[in-house]
């Protein structure tokens, strides 16, 4: 009788090693304890054995069911592991190895510049204005007193598109942000305050010029603006923008046709392989008569400055870099590093 028990358990021992995945394990398991299985039915023989030795065939049949059940519960365990242990190793990830993610996106230098010049200037009282890139010649020369076949229009070669104004005019790409002293001011009455920041044109490439770039418009018309408050707010804007109580800074006498006197703004490089040079960031002057007139305006009543500021120049200034062409060719290693 013993040894009947026995080679059940040594046969049930002997399936279940032959298997290696949990469902036949499963079908193995009936085989053995199932409704129909080997220990099921011996136990239900048990009413066929004689008085006397049933309750050795009880304990035989017990033990018999629990060694089984063992069995079972240790092969089950040992099929999961390998399965699990097989799974980890052809999952393997390196968690030592660098991410494939994406690069932070960051704001164009430029932008950088244009926002803080923004932020700078509306905290002392000057309205944005936004306006076309392409303008009109009244707009962007003859208002500005620049008449054609003026010479001076010739420092200023631009794109001219195949479409003309109501005046028979080639419509062009803005060579300046000017254009927006005349726009605003026939749209806003005195006193007037403004910057106008924006993209401009002009036939020029090389380390300060592109044949885009940005400059930002100034312009304050009041009864009594003058060019001492022009040197103020100047200054005072540079030291805003270029956090340094200490810069260099020199006004040049020059010529633009919109303003009488002009100047022109030179700064000096403080960082970068142009330290200790001079780069020109700005013409400005007090508004010509003549164009108060084109505003709508009484020039015996009305006067102020202008000024229009290269925001390449500013940018190249403060962060020491020799060449403006590396701000458009899209290259990370430089764009990255200015933040
Ligand atoms: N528009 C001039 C240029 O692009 C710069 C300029 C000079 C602007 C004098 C002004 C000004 O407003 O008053 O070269």
């Amino acid at each position: 009788m013993k040894k009947l028990f026995e080679e059940l358990v040594s046969n049930a021992n002997i399936e279940f090693n032959n298997t290696n995945d949990l469902v036949s394990l499963e079908q193995i398991k009936s085989k053995f304890l199932g409704k129909e299985g080997s220990v099921t039915k011996l136990l239900k023989n048990i009413s066929k054995i004689k008085k006397e030795d049933r309750k050795q065939f009880g304990i035989y049949a017990n033990s018999c069911k629990s060694q089984i059940e063992n069995l079972l519960k240790n092969r089950r365990n040992h099929i999961s592991n390998v399965y699990l242990n097989d799974k980890l190793n052809k999952e393997y990830i390196d968690v030592t190895l660098p991410g494939r993610g994406f690069l932070g996106g960051s704001i164009h230098p430029i932008m950088i510049t244009w926002a803080r010049i923004e932020k700078i200037f509306h905290s002392i009282g000057f309205d944005v204005a936004d306006g076309p890139e392409i303008e009109d010649d009244w707009n962007n020369f003859t208002a500005l007193n620049n008449p054609i076949d003026h010479p001076a229009r010739s420092m200023q070669d631009t794109f001219y598109l195949d479409m003309n104004d109501n005046y028979g005019k080639k419509l062009l790409l803005r060579t300046h942000t000017s254009p927006m002293q005349v726009r605003y001011a026939k749209s806003h009455k005195p006193p007037i305050k403004v910057i106008s920041p924006g993209r401009t044109y002009r036939v020029d490439n090389d380390s300060t010029h592109s044949p885009m770039f940005h400059q930002v418009e100034g312009l304050w018309i009041s009864e009594d603006i003058s060019f001492a408050n022009l040197k103020f707010i100047y200054i005072n804007f540079l030291r805003c923008f270029f956090e340094q109580e200490n810069l260099d800074v020199r006004f040049r006498p020059s010529f633009f046709p919109f303003t009488e006197p002009s100047v022109e703004m030179d700064m000096m490089f403080k960082t970068g392989p142009n330290k200790g040079k001079w780069l020109e960031i700005s013409g400005a002057g007090q508004v010509h008569p003549n164009v108060i007139r084109n505003f709508g305006l009484d020039p015996e009543k009305y006067m102020g400055f202008a000024f229009g500021s290269g925001l390449e120049r500013l940018t190249m200034l403060r962060y020491g870099i020799s060449d403006l062409r590396n701000f458009y060719e899209g290259d990370l290693r430089f764009l990255s590093q200015i933040k």
